[in-house]
């Protein structure tokens, strides 16, 4: 499909006039892959791998495709490596992803994207001096004439981007970068034509927007991702927004999509945490009162909630982006009436997010080929073998997916059912999510005849009894149980019997170890007791007013929101509890904690456990924690004594996952080694 078969806005979007029809059918004009940098924009050969991931999610028959953010100026580069669209000879790699994606019924925007006061560099520039709270950098406030020459740039990329084949451009004004930076009065404090009244701080970026419609011209697609809920005390008013985006639409722009939030905010908009579709309410809210069609976005994963949001009016398209690094193949699926094998986004953040917060490439935990198609192509292996895998936790799930995938005849053993730790994840509040995972590996065993063999706990004989060209022991982890005098106390118990027995807890709880499993057992306990309580409640405890009464869209905040239980969570170490948890995620579940009232105890030594509690020695004090339950989530043996006896016997055995390696889970890890070993089969 060439930009050129596109003779104007109105015609691309006249589907958008006809009636929505029943069945997954409408999802295949009205999906788009929302905007998601993967690392691979600044790599060596990344836009050639770039081109192969999006590749496949055009084949895989998503309607839109929107590029990573990409800075029209040096200044506006989120850190100094980072992409940068803004002369001749940066267009014939974008190039190379445009024809990829117009090889199938596929269009491209390309996001433009100004990182103003949270560039990370400092070259930084913003409408005001005023640093961030997340940033390093204090950014130097831009003057007039350099704004001016900023919206020349922003037409300059828009330019340059039609050159490079691309059907149009995604402006972003959204999550607290410069844009937005603009927009509200904390981050502008201008008295110029750019500060001051809501119309100035909004001038930026109607400006952006009429430079681009003039030197684009009238078919080149503008979205404008527009700012919808601040989430911030300063953060627009309802009537602000309703303006400003009838000013976007007067402007010129085609589309306005959804934003949320700002990065420095602490109030969780994409997390696991966050219910399913919990933001296009505000996308409805906004639709009532404008003409041009709008895009919602975070946290729609399934078939089923995209066309509902689509059926109910919230929005006249459906953005996804992580469901689309979770299974490039989304939209053909749903179109077949094959929900059941679409691999669910389940948002943990863990392969994307947090990956490349560490600097590596963005890809997915539950997909770990995403933006690796390079390097796992879906290519078939020329001589078949027979794998035999023990444990169907996450890291069995992939390695027998993958294997036989790639054409091996694939055996696979489990003591229980399928799942393993993912089975336990998914009963602590806000994982629930992790059920899908395994349902999803389960549909995919089944459709690949892979033979199956639940509750059948294996010994080496068994092994040994029948052909395999190779053994991949998964067999997992199990509760580790530290020497502490008095642990086989009767109140004393591990995480799984906690988990797998919630209702039964009582009021007084300590856990012992602050990590990833200590916080999970934590939440399960403060909100297990809010059993009943519905969605909304969600709003109430970050503090969001779906009555958008105030600026941002927050509630005045005076709510207690104490647990019931009294939960002691503990660790050794002289360090702040939870400290190690991933970078996107870990700042919710210590906030949550705190919230809710848990006593977090660092820098401490466990003296015995009696009848009268838990004995502690903490800074340089005895305590005693009277507590009905003590709660044992000190880490994780690795289950590997079938590996050890068939390794020491010369077998050709591997192990893969918590069986390999036990200390701290990491599913991440376990998914992605269980599908490297099939690819080496
Ligand atoms: C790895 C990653 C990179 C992202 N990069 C961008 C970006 O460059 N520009 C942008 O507007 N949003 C970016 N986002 C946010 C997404 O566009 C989207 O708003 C968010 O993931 C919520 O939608 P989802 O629940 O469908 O994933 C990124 C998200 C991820 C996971």
């Amino acid at each position: 499909m060439n930009s050129s078969d596109i003779t104007n806005k109105k015609s691309y979007f006249s589907f958008l006039m006809e009636p929505l029809d029943l069945g997954f059918t409408i999802l295949k004009n009205r999906t788009i892959m929302g905007s998601m940098h993967t690392g691979l924009e600044e790599s060596w050969n990344g836009f050639y791998k770039l081109a192969r991931f999006y590749e496949e999610r055009a084949k895989g028959g998503v309607a839109l495709i929107i590029t990573g953010g990409i800075s029209p100026t040096f200044s506006g580069r989120l850190s100094l490596f980072s992409s940068q669209l803004s002369a001749s000879f940066q267009i014939a790699r974008h190039r190379k992803l445009v024809s990829a994606v117009h090889a199938y019924d596929t269009r491209m925007c390309l996001q433009i994207l100004h990182a103003g006061r949270y560039a990370y560099h400092p070259f930084a520039v913003a409408p005001s001096a005023i640093k961030s709270p997340i940033s390093p950098f204090a950014p130097k406030a831009l003057t007039g004439k350099q704004i001016k020459n900023l919206i020349k740039a922003y037409a300059n990329t828009a330019l340059l981007a039609k050159r490079a084949g691309y059907d149009g451009v995604e402006v972003m004004g959204s999550e607290g970068y410069l844009i937005n930076q603009f927009t509200c009065q904390n981050t502008n404090q201008r008295n110029d034509e750019w500060g001051g009244s809501f119309e100035n701080r909004i001038r930026f970026s109607l400006e952006i927007i009429r430079a681009i419609r003039h030197v684009a011209g009238e078919a080149f697609i503008i979205i404008y991702r527009l700012s919808m809920l601040d989430l911030h005390k300063e953060g627009s008013d309802w009537s602000e927004i309703e303006f400003h985006a009838k000013q976007i639409e007067k402007a010129g722009a085609t589309l306005i999509n959804t934003g949320i939030g700002w990065h420095e905010v602490r109030i969780p908009t994409i997390a696991s945490v966050v219910p399913e579709a919990a933001f296009t309410w505000v996308t409805k809210k906004l639709k009532q009162n404008i003409a041009i069609p709008l895009i919602t976005s975070n946290r729609i994963n399934s078939p089923e909630l995209a066309e509902s949001c689509l059926q109910n009016g919230h929005a006249d398209l459906v953005s996804m982006a992580r469901p689309f690094l979770a299974d490039s193949h989304f939209v053909k699926k749903a179109m077949n009436n094959q929900s059941q094998l679409i691999n669910k986004c389940i948002a943990c953040n863990q392969g994307c997010l947090d990956r490349v917060f560490k600097q590596q490439r963005a890809t997915c935990m539950v997909n770990p080929r995403a933006a690796y198609e390079c390097e796992y192509p879906l290519t078939k292996t020329e001589s078949s073998k027979t794998i035999v895998i023990v444990g169907l936790g996450v890291a069995g799930l992939s390695c027998a997916y993958y294997a036989a995938k790639r054409g091996h005849r694939v055996i696979a053993y489990d003591a229980a059912n399928l799942g393993g730790q993912f089975n336990l994840a998914a009963e602590i509040p806000g994982k629930e999510i992790y059920h899908e995972t395994v349902r999803y590996y389960e549909a995919q065993l089944s459709l690949l005849n892979v033979d199956v063999r639940r509750n059948q706990k294996v010994v080496v004989e068994d092994l040994l009894d029948n052909y395999a060209d190779a053994i991949v022991i998964a067999t997992g982890v199990s509760p580790r149980i530290p020497d502490i005098p008095g642990i086989d106390h009767i109140s004393v118990m591990n995480y799984e019997t906690a988990i797998k027995n919630k209702l039964a807890i009582k009021d007084k709880v300590a856990i012992i170890g602050a990590g990833g499993i200590g916080f999970d057992v934590a939440e399960m306990l403060i909100v297990n007791d809010k059993k009943n309580a519905g969605e909304d409640e969600w709003y109430d405890f970050w503090g969001i007013d779906k009555q958008y009464r105030n600026r941002g869209g927050l509630l005045n905040d005076n709510v207690n929101h104490e647990a019931r239980r009294t939960v002691y969570l503990l660790q050794r170490k002289d360090e702040k509890p939870g400290k190690n948890l991933a970078r996107t995620t870990g700042w919710i579940r210590r906030l949550t904690l705190r919230k809710a009232g848990v006593k977090m105890l660092s820098n401490l030594r466990y003296e015995k456990i009696d009848d009268f509690g838990l004995h502690i020695v903490h800074h340089g004090k005895n305590e005693t924690l009277a507590v009905d339950h003590i709660i044992v989530c000190a880490g994780q043996q690795s289950e590997s004594s079938l590996y050890n006896q068939l390794h020491d016997i010369g077998y050709p055995v591997h192990v893969i996952g918590g069986a390999k390696k036990a200390a701290e889970l990491d599913a991440e890890t376990a998914i992605r080694e269980g599908m490297e070993l099939a690819y080496r089969f």
